[in-house]
């Protein structure tokens, strides 16, 4: 696997994923499982994040400290992807939300664009494309595609669970990109569902299905 691939080995992540796939798990606590990997993939994704030094007053004395300079984008795919945006903003406030609305053809499993709320200008330093499931990766490369036309530089993809050939596409079209996951799974079965996954990410966080 590409050094560009990071699966995290973190005892956390290991145990709230395995939470996250079981078929009993309903969708409130499926939701806040999301929530909780995707802020722990964050941290391990961001540990290479720009910082500007600035003087904070304590109440006894003043003090050195750090700012994140780095401008965050971070880009959604729907609807999978919005229960990772919405943990991701909670701990750093000033990211920016760009959705972009990506749904699989059941037939030819080809992405389909169908929502673009990127601004015209991209005035970030680092894209943060985050989506559940990285399955055929045709998503993730529609979306990095879209990303890099608009001008973006330094992407990276964070997923919960890829299938090995989500993971061969997208490093292999777009080796720039790092890819942070909670897992590898197996492989696709022949509706394109990763196996053995967790299901359908978007119907089982939003009940639907
Ligand atoms: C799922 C998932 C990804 C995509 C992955 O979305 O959230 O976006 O499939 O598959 P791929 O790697 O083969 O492209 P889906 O198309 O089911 O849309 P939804 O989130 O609206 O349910
Ligand atoms: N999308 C999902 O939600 N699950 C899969 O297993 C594959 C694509």
């Amino acid at each position: 696997m590409s050094s560009m691939v990071h699966v995290s080995q973190h005892p956390l992540v290991q145990h709230k994923l395995a939470l996250l796939r079981s078929q009993v798990t309903e969708p409130k606590k499926f939701r806040e499982l999301v929530r909780e990997i995707a802020q722990l993939l964050f941290y391990e994704a961001t540990q290479d994040l720009a910082l500007a030094p600035l003087t904070v007053e304590t109440p006894l004395a003043p003090c050195q400290g750090y700012e994140v300079a780095d401008r965050i984008g971070i880009i959604p795919i729907l609807r999978a992807g919005l229960g990772m945006a919405e943990a991701i903003i909670t701990i750093l406030p000033t990211a920016h939300v760009w959705h972009l609305g990506l749904y699989r053809d059941h037939e030819t499993l080809q992405p389909v664009t169908y929502y673009n709320k990127l601004p015209k200008e991209p005035d970030i330093d680092l894209s943060l494309v985050v989506d559940p499931m990285l399955a055929t990766g045709g998503s993730a490369v529609a979306a990095v595609d879209i990303l890099k036309r608009w001008g973006a530089r330094r992407i990276k993809f964070l997923g919960l669970i890829a299938a090995p050939e989500g993971v061969e596409l997208l490093s292999r079209t777009h080796p720039d990109v790092a890819i942070h996951l909670a897992a590898v799974d197996s492989h696709l079965n022949e509706l394109g569902y990763i196996v053995p996954g967790l299901g359908d990410a978007g119907d089982r966080q939003f009940g639907t299905g």
